[in-house]
């Protein structure tokens, strides 16, 4: 697991060295927990007196196996919260106020377990605290969240199974236990290598919601999640291939993987091109893509077009896209 990590480190590092942005991106994204808890002012346990919590050292004495797991977890820091009153500290922080099953000998009744409640009631219950930020502001009507799954469906406060994110499995098994078609786009031939380990799923997915479709990333400045690794293909170019920028990277390419070369859609180059430029009517969609000339004629001579149209992506030089 080590040399796996150590391994995606440095290849990523190397994509990621052109790549101030993904670092960026990454940055704001993790700010986002560390000033949430204390700047939330809302709670889901408005109105119960200060009497009602009991401190988590309490807890302890009945639950030290669980409390001394969580006490390695970065939810301890909690305790740490003042500012923020009982309410937002330690166990009860997600547990609720524990006088009364404290008082009730650990009556099961009296307090707040996360079982046989809605995904609404779990969510709520620990946007209190992660609520805001760009990694969580779209959860509430994420997909994930419309589906019933909530925060522990992948999160496990205190069986975790990851060094980070307390997840309940690292990734990508934790996706595949739902996701499990995705799995063999991983495997074909040319794919993202997702299941090696250089790869995850949430490189390019914020599984917390996002507000364009498919749960897909975008930068801070709202550019295509692509970019983060493949900056090259940002440009800006002087002469821009228009699906680059207008349609995007999938008009040409599958996102996971496939049987054809650089994850291309469709198996030859030449009928990937020839979809918009036809000489024929044109089909709406890619109206404006001028046909090729007559001295293309497929009939007469069979070359790849990427062998002269080699800047594919957006050329600085030249129009046509050669060197
Ligand atoms: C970040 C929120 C959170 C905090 C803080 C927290 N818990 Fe939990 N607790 C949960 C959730 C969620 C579950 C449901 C099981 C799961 O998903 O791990 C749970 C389950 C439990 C259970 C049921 C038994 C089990 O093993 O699942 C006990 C007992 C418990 N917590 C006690 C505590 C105690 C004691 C503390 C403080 C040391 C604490 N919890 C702190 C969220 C939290
Ligand atoms: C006097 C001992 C005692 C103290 C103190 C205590 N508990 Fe418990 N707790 C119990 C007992 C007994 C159970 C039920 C046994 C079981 O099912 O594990 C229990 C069960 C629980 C459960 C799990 C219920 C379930 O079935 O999933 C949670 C959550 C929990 N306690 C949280 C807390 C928190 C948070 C605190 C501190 C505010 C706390 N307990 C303090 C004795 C105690
Ligand atoms: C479908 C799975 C999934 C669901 C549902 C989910 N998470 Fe996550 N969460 C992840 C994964 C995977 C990571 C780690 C990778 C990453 O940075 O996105 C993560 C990271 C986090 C982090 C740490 C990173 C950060 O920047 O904030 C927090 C906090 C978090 N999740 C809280 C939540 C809360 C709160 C909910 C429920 C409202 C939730 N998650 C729902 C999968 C999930
Ligand atoms: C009382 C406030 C509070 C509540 C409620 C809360 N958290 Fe947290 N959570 C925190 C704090 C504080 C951190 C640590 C942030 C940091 O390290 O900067 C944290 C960190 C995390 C992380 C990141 C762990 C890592 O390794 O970086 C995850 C994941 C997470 N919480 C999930 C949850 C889930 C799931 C719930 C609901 C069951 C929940 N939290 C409820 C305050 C809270
Ligand atoms: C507990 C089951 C579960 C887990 C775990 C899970 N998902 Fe999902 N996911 C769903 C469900 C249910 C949907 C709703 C749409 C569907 O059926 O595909 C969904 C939808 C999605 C979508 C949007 C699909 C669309 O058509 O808009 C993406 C992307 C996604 N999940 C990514 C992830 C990633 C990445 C992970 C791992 C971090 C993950 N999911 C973990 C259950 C899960
Ligand atoms: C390199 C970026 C990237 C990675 C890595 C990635 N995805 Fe995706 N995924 C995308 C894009 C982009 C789309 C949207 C495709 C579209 O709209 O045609 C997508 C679509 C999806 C969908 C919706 C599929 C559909 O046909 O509607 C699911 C579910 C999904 N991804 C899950 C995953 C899971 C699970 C993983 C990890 C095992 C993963 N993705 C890894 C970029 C990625
Ligand atoms: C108009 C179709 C089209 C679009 C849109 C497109 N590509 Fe490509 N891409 C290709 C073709 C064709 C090749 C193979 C070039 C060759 O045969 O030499 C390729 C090759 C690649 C390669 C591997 C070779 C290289 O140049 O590094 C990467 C990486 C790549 N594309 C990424 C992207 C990204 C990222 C985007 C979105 C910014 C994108 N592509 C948009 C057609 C496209
Ligand atoms: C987290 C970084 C990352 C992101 C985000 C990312 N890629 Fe990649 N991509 C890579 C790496 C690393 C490789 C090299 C794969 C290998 O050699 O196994 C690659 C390879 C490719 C290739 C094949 C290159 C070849 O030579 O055949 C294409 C095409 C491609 N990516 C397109 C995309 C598209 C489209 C997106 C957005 C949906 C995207 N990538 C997002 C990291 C990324
Ligand atoms: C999704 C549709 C689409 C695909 C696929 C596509 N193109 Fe284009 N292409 C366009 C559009 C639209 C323009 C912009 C025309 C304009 O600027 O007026 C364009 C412009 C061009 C131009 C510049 C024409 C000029 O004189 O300005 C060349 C050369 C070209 N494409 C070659 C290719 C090649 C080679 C491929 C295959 C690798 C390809 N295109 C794939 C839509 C597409
Ligand atoms: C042997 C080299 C070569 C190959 C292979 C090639 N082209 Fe061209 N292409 C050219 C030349 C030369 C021009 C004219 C450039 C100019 O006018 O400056 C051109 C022009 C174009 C234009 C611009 C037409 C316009 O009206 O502006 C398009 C579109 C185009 N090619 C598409 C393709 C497609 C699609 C293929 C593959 C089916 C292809 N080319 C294969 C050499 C090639």
């Amino acid at each position: 697991m080590a040399r796996f990590g150590a391994f995606r480190s440095t290849a990523i590092a190397t994509l990621t060295l052109l790549s101030t942005q993904q670092g960026v991106l990454r940055a704001q994204e993790k700010q986002a927990p560390k000033s949430a808890p204390a700047s939330v002012a809302t709670t889901s346990q408005p109105n119960v007196p200060v009497a009602q919590y009991v401190g988590s050292e309490t807890c302890k004495t009945c639950h030290e196996k669980i409390y001394d797991g969580w006490e390695k977890t970065p939810h301890w820091k909690t305790t740490l919260n003042t500012a923020g009153g009982p309410s937002k500290q330690g166990c009860e922080g997600c547990h609720g106020p524990g006088a009364d099953h404290v008082a009730g000998g650990g009556d099961v009744s009296k307090i707040f377990t996360f079982k046989n409640v809605s995904t609404k009631e779990i969510n709520n219950r620990c946007l209190t605290c992660h609520a805001g930020g760009p990694q969580h502001m779209n959860t509430i009507n994420s997909i994930h969240t419309q589906n019933n799954v909530s925060c522990i469906s992948c999160h496990s406060p205190h069986h975790s199974e990851t060094k980070e994110f307390l997840l309940i499995k690292a990734q990508p098994q934790l996706c595949y236990t739902c996701h499990l078609q995705r799995k063999a786009e991983f495997e074909m031939p040319f794919h993202h290598r997702v299941n090696e380990g250089l790869v995850n799923c949430t490189d390019c997915h914020n599984p917390h919601g996002t507000v364009g479709p498919k749960q897909v990333r975008t930068s801070s400045t709202q550019n295509a999640v692509c970019f983060t690794c493949h900056t090259d293909k940002q440009g800006p170019f002087v002469f821009e291939h228009e699906p680059v920028k207008i349609e995007g990277c999938t008009s040409c390419h599958l996102p996971h993987g496939g049987p054809n070369v650089h994850m291309l859609r469709v198996s030859n180059v030449n009928l990937l091109c020839l979809q918009c430029h036809t000489n024929s009517a044109p089909n709406g969609k890619t109206g404006n893509a001028p046909g090729v000339p007559s001295f293309h004629s497929q009939k007469t001579f069979f070359k790849s077009c990427t062998l002269c149209h080699n800047q594919i992506h957006g050329s600085n030089f030249d129009q046509t896209f050669f060197k």
